[in-house]
C-alpha cells in the first residue's frame, strides 16, 4: 500500500534542525529527512535510533582478535612448535602485534561491509529522490500522512516561521525493484567479467614458466640483493675486488702482539699484578683457569693433565704427560705459543679461546705440576 506524504523544503540547516525538533515534538511521524550534506544534531532531533554499528564493530574486532591468537598459539605451540633460542614456543606478546593487525582488519572490512548490507547499498542501486534539489541546497523534511484527519494547513502553520519554501503532497512510488539476476544479464557486467577471464586465460598460457625465476618481480631490488656479494667482482675498486683490505696496522680482537724483545720485562710486570691481587681475586682466577682448562685441555690431557683424557680412551694420540720433563721445560711464552698455533696433534686453540684465557689455563698447568711434584716428594724415595 502507499504511504501518503508530506515534503516540506527549507533552504538552511538551522532551519531543517529547528522544524524536525518542532514536528517531533507536536507528534507527528517523520519518515526521513533529507540534507546535501550531514547535519550535526539531525538524528537526534530526528529521533533516529542510535545505530548498532559500534557494536557490530566489536564482536569482528574480538572474533579477529581471538581466532587470530588461537591460530597463532595452535601453529606455534601445536602443530609445529620450534625453539627460537630456548624461547617457550607459546609466548603471547609475541602474537599482540599479529593480533592487533588482524584485530583491525576484521572490524575495519567487516563494519564497512556491514554498514552496505544494512543500508542497502549495493552497485547499480538507483537512488530514490525525495526532492531533485536535496543534493544541491536543499533541505527537506517527509512527514507520513498517517490518519484521515492529517491536517495539511496545520503544518504548514507549525513551519512557516522556519522558512519553509514549498509544501507538497505525494503519494509515495515503491522503489522500483530490479529484475531477478538482471546483475549477471547486464552486457557491461558480462563484457568485463568474459574479458577477465578471457585476459587471464592468456596471461597464464602466454607467461615464460620458468620455475627457477619468479614470473613477476614487482619491486626487483627487493628480490635481488643490491649490495655486492662479498667475493663477487667490483668495477668500483682500483683492484676490482669487493672485500677490502684491513687498514694497514689493524690487529685482530684477541690477537694483539707481544713485542718478544721486551718479554722479561711484560713477565716481570705480569707476576707483580698477580703478587698484588687479594685472596678472593686470585681464587677467582683460579676458578677460570679451571673451567677454560676443563672446557678446552681436558677432554685430551686429562684432569690431572696426564694425557689421560676422554678422546684418548677412543683412540686419540695421547699427549705428553703436562707434569712430564718436556712441559716443566717449556716456558709460559713457549706454551703460549702452543696453545695459540698448535703443534703435531695439538690442535691450535687461538681462534676459540681468548687470549687471558690461555694464560690462565697455563696457569693451571703449572699448579698442576707444582701438585704433581709435591705429591711426588710426600711419597719419598
Ligand atoms: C685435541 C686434543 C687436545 C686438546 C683439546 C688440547 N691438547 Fe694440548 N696437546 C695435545 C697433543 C696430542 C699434544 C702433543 C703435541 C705433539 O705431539 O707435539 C699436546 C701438547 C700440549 C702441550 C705441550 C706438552 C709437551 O710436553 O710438550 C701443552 C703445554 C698443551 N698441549 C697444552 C694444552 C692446553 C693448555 C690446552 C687447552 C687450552 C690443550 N693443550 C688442548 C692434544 C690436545
Amino acid at each position: 500500500m502507499n504511504r501518503r506524504l508530506l515534503v516540506a523544503t527549507f533552504g538552511d540547516e538551522e532551519d531543517i534542525l529547528a522544524a524536525t525538533r518542532r514536528v517531533r515534538e507536536t507528534g507527528y511521524s517523520i519518515v526521513d529527512v533529507f540534507t546535501p550534506f550531514a547535519v550535526h544534531g539531525l538524528d537526534t532531533a530526528a529521533g533516529v535510533k542510535p545505530t548498532r554499528l559500534p557494536w557490530v564493530c566489536f564482536a569482528l574486532g574480538l572474533s579477529g582478535a581471538v581466532a587470530k591468537l588461537w591460530y597463532q598459539i595452535w601453529t606455534s605451540a601445536t602443530s609445529w612448535p620450534v625453539n627460537v633460542g630456548g624461547k617457550p614456543v607459546n609466548s603471547v606478546p609475541a602474537f599482540v602485534p599479529v593480533t592487533f593487525e588482524i584485530m583491525v582488519l576484521f572490524a575495519a572490512v567487516g563494519t564497512v561491509a556491514a554498514f552496505l548490507i544494512v543500508s542497502r547499498l549495493r552497485p547499480g542501486r538507483r537512488p530514490a529522490h525525495v526532492y531533485d534539489r536535496t543534493t544541491d541546497d536543499r533541505f527537506t523534511l517527509v512527514l507520513l500522512q498517517d490518519d484521515a484527519g492529517f491536517d495539511v494547513d496545520a503544518v504548514r502553520r507549525l513551519l512557516q516561521p522556519f522558512g519553509l519554501l514549498d509544501l507538497s503532497e505525494r503519494t509515495e512510488i515503491p522503489p522500483e525493484k530490479p529484475p531477478r539476476g538482471s546483475l549477471l544479464v547486464r552486457p557491461g557486467y558480462i563484457g568485463a567479467l568474459g574479458g577477465g577471464v578471457i585476459l587471464f586465460t592468456l596471461l597464464t598460457y602466454l607467461t615464460p614458466r620458468d620455475f627457477t625465476e619468479p614470473n613477476l618481480m614487482v619491486l626487483p631490488g627487493m628480490v635481488r640483493s643490491v649490495p655486492f656479494d662479498p667475493f663477487a667482482a667490483n668495477d668500483i675498486f682500483p683492484d676490482g675486488k669487493t672485500l677490502r683490505m684491513p687498514v694497514a696496522g689493524t690487529i685482530a680482537r684477541g690477537y694483539y702482539p707481544i713485542d718478544s724483545s721486551k718479554s722479561v720485562e711484560i713477565a716481570d710486570e705480569v707476576r707483580s699484578r698477580y703478587s698484588k691481587l687479594s685472596p678472593g681475586e686470585r681464587s677467582r682466577l683460579d676458578e677460570r683457569a679451571l673451567q677454560v682448562f676443563s672446557t678446552f685441555c681436558q677432554p685430551c690431557h686429562g684432569t690431572s693433565g696426564a694425557g689421560d683424557g676422554l678422546i684418548v680412551g677412543h683412540g686419540y694420540p695421547p699427549p705428553p704427560a703436562l707434569t712430564g720433563v718436556s712441559a716443566l721445560r717449556l716456558k709460559d711464552g713457549e706454551m703460549f705459543n702452543l696453545i695459540t698455533y698448535g703443534r703435531g696433534n695439538m690442535p691450535a686453540l687461538g681462534h676459540r679461546v681468548p687470549r687471558e684465557d690461555r694464560w690462565l689455563a697455563i696457569r693451571h698447568i703449572r699448579q698442576l705440576q707444582q701438585k704433581a711434584v709435591t705429591t711426588a716428594e710426600g711419597e719419598g724415595p
